[in-house]
């Protein structure tokens, strides 16, 4: 390929990636009224527009009823917009426990889960993860543990989902790539650490079976995704209620 091919080809690549996301949304992962409008919060409220992307929501969907799920754990709520997907995800009894440290985004998060009709199954408790995680041990098992939240904390939320569920529970983090950093090795970077510390031990706790994959992020990013293969030693938990 002549040199000056290789800008265009990479603009092409590029274009090429960006068609098949949006085409990818579109065709398995529409989005609603209640889903625009948890996304017009983020902007209305001057919030980042940090959140998963329509086919990680219908990923997740795929997941939570492929393992049945009936009570959902998510970690970081922003406004309510992946916590939108995953509770639509539940039967009618189910519940989703999300944990937000803001409570600015948390109220944005119970708004959009109120305009989606999901007020009978999603609550959104405000404080840092790590002090509200010890207190679900009684709500446990939970079938799915999505962690989204502060990077930094996530072995921390790995060995609490690990607590927190069963065996055959699945354990879904994002941002687990971030344009490949963490999987060069160690760095000073705490946001790099964490995340390169949870995709070594997702990868190799007997306890888990994972993968991870880039899945948006022009395939820069994704999530990892790990099944409970055998219980934790401090497992607070016997068979889900
Ligand atoms: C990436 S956003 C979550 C996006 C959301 N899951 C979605 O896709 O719609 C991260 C959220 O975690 C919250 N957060 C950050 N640190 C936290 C902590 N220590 N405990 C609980 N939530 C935290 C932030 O305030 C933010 O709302």
């Amino acid at each position: 390929m002549a040199e000056q091919d290789e800008p265009r080809r990479l603009r092409d690549d590029a274009e090429t990636r960006h068609f098949i996301e949006q085409s990818l949304n579109a065709l398995f992962a529409p989005e609603d009224d209640a889903l625009r409008a948890a996304l017009e919060a983020v902007r209305a409220h001057d919030m980042p527009a940090i959140q998963i992307s329509p086919v990680q929501g219908r990923l997740l969907q795929v997941l939570a009823h492929a393992c049945g799920a009936r009570k959902i754990l998510e970690i970081g709520a922003l406004a309510g917009y992946s916590g939108i997907w995953l509770a639509r995800a539940l039967p009618p009894s189910g519940r989703l426990i999300s944990l937000e440290v803001s409570e600015k985004h948390a109220q944005a998060a119970r708004d959009s889960l109120a305009r989606a009709g999901l007020t009978d199954r999603a609550e959104v408790r405000v404080g840092p993860a790590a002090e509200l995680l010890p207190a679900l041990a009684g709500e446990a098992p939970f079938d799915l543990v999505f962690i989204d939240a502060d990077k930094p904390g996530y072995p921390t939320y790995l060995d609490w989902a690990l607590r927190l569920t069963r065996v055959g529970s699945l354990i879904v983090a994002d941002n687990c790539i971030r344009g490949g950093r963490p999987l060069r090795g160690e760095s000073d970077d705490p946001t790099i650490a964490a995340i390169g510390a949870y995709d070594r031990r997702a990868a190799s706790d007997p306890r888990l079976l994972s993968v991870a994959f880039p899945l948006d992020d022009d395939g820069m990013d994704g999530f990892a995704i790990s099944v409970v293969i055998a219980p934790d030693a401090a497992n607070v938990s016997g068979p889900s209620a």
